[in-house]
Order: structure tokens, then C-alpha cells, then sequence
């Protein structure tokens, strides 16, 4: 039988000098407290590396950055990531506002489904950063999928035959131009739907290797996975809808309450994620950006 399951030491926090960590959940995630990111030095950055490796997604409480301030941040883990379709703020343009007023009445959130940013780009974001602002009293968490586990629980047999398969990505059921519409109602955010980038198709490896913890990770996901390399449509659509299911299974995930001032920061090579849409009526604000990956790759 397909077990689903973490165990004690999938999400064991290590001793640290410079932060401390608190896992969330047995299967990924972590606070991290006693560390000020304005003045970071190279020792505490260290260790909030290696706590994104074996975490995955970390969410560093009580920060005050200005937009300035969390450049300079994100910069140190690399170049800035690409941000196809989306507007970045004006004067700092890899940078996103990404918020909801408490009077839109949309039924829709930015990124409201299982996704991992920006799959269907040849380098997609490493990692995506974002801090909090101002959140909803309750609700508009956001969950994650541990993409390592999902991998690892299933048999011999099945890992072999999909580190044999190539992905295939695209931006087109997020940011098709069938979507504008739907994009209208995020009012106070700049969206643009359609074009060639939007029905462009990127091959990536289904299973990846990740470049910092050498483990295997799948790497799909329902809204950027679009099909495999050399299969009819109908025979990839029930391959990735398993994968989906399994990858998003509960046993695999954590989920993030915010508090203001939360930097959360993930590993798009190795989990997924949900921002939940339930908070009408609330207003929640966020500043976001992604530092570029690598073209993924899948060592044997
Ligand atoms: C994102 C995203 C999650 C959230 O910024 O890429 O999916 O909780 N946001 O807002
Ligand atoms: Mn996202």
C-alpha cells in the first residue's frame, strides 16, 4: 500500500548559534526567531540557508523591511527572479505588491491554487520571499507540499519510470488571455494576460534533483504542468492528476497562520503552495520577490 507519511525526523530542527528554529509540522516548515534580517551577518545568514534546505519553507516572525531592506535580502541569495505578467511597483520593479483591499469583492486570490512559482520559465525562481505587511485577523494562511516526501513514498518501480518522463510547462491556465477577466477583479494588482509567453512550452525533468540537498524531488504541479514529452494528452492527464493528488495529500503538507511582520520564504524546486482564500471582507498586504534558479535537472 502507498504510505503516505513523514516521520519524526523529516522536519527535525537543528541547533543553531545565530537563530533558533521551530518546526511547524512533522513534514516541512519552520519559524525561525532571534534574528534581525537588517542586520544580518554572513554567520546568521548561513544558518537561514541551511535551515531553508532542511525546512523548505521558513518563516523568519517580527521583521520590519522596507521595500529597500528586503532587496537587499533577497539579493544575497542571488539574482533577482523573472516576473512574467505581473507588475512590479514602480521605482523598484522586482518587487510585488501583492494585496487585497478589505472592500474588493473578488472571489479570487493571487496564486489561489496549488502551484510552484513561475514552473513554465527555463530558469524558474529558487526560492520566492514573501513579508507580511498587514493580515487578515484570521484566515488567508498559506499552505505547502513537501515535494522530497511526495517522491520518496512511492515504489522502485514508479520512480524509475517517471525519472525516465519530461514535463511539460506553461503559463497558458494561469495567464491565458481567457483569464483577463478573471484578473479584473484583483483590482489593485497589474496583471497581464495573453501572448506568446503565455503559450510558450518549457520541457523540465518530472523528477529533479536539487541542486543544494542532492535528494530527488517531483516537480509538477496542477496549473503549470500542461502535459509530458511523447504522450497523448489523455494518457498524461490521469499521470500528473495522480501526481497532484499524491504530491498535495495532507500527510505532506504544513500550513503557515501569518502574523505581521512574517518573512516566509520557500524553495520552489522542492515544494508547492496555497495561499487560501477565505478572508473577503479583509485586507491583506504583502511585498514579494524571487530569486532565479537554475534550468532544473535530474542527476542519475
Ligand atoms: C506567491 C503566492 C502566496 C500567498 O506570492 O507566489 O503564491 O500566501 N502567494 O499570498
Ligand atoms: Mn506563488
Amino acid at each position: 500500500m502507498l504510505i503516505r507519511a513523514a516521520t519524526a525526523k523529516t522536519n527535525a530542527p537543528r541547533r543553531y548559534d545565530h537563530i533558533k528554529a521551530a518546526p511547524i509540522a512533522g513534514t516541512m516548515g519552520a519559524e525561525i526567531t532571534g534574528v534581525d534580517l537588517r542586520k544580518l551577518g554572513d554567520a546568521a545568514f548561513s544558518e537561514i540557508e541551511q535551515a531553508l534546505a532542511d525546512h523548505l519553507a521558513i518563516f523568519i516572525l517580527d521583521q520590519d523591511l522596507s521595500v529597500e531592506e528586503l532587496e537587499a535580502f533577497t539579493q544575497r541569495f542571488g539574482a533577482f527572479g523573472a516576473d512574467p505578467f505581473i507588475e512590479g511597483m514602480k521605482d523598484h520593479p522586482h518587487v510585488l505588491h501583492v494585496r487585497k483591499e478589505a472592500n474588493e469583492m473578488a472571489p479570487v486570490v493571487f496564486g489561489g491554487l496549488w502551484h510552484s512559482d513561475w514552473s513554465f520559465l527555463e530558469k524558474p525562481p529558487a526560492y520566492t520571499i514573501l513579508h507580511a505587511k498587514e493580515i487578515p485577523p484570521y484566515g488567508g494562511d498559506t499552505l505547502y507540499a513537501n515535494g522530497y516526501l511526495a517522491y520518496e513514498s512511492l515504489s522502485d518501480e514508479m520512480k524509475r519510470v517517471l525519472c525516465s518522463l519530461t514535463a511539460l510547462h506553461s503559463a497558458e491556465r494561469g495567464y491565458g488571455a481567457q483569464m483577463q477577466n478573471i484578473y479584473a477583479f484583483l483590482e489593485n494588482m497589474s496583471v497581464k494576460t495573453g501572448g506568446d509567453a503565455s503559450t510558450r512550452v518549457q520541457e523540465h525533468p518530472l523528477v529533479r534533483t536539487h541542486p543544494v540537498t542532492k535528494r530527488k524531488t517531483l516537480y509538477v504541479n496542477p496549473v503549470y504542468t500542461v502535459g509530458i514529452k511523447g504522450m497523448h494528452p489523455e494518457e498524461a492527464a490521469p499521470i500528473l492528476a495522480f501526481l497532484n493528488d499524491h504530491m498535495t495529500h495532507e500527510n505532506f503538507t504544513c500550513r503557515f497562520r501569518w502574523s505581521p511582520g512574517a518573512v516566509a520564504m520557500w524553495d520552489n524546486r522542492c515544494c508547492l503552495h496555497l495561499p487560501i482564500s477565505d478572508y473577503l471582507g479583509f485586507r491583506r498586504e504583502m511585498y514579494r520577490t524571487t530569486v532565479e534558479g537554475e534550468r532544473p535537472y535530474l542527476e542519475s
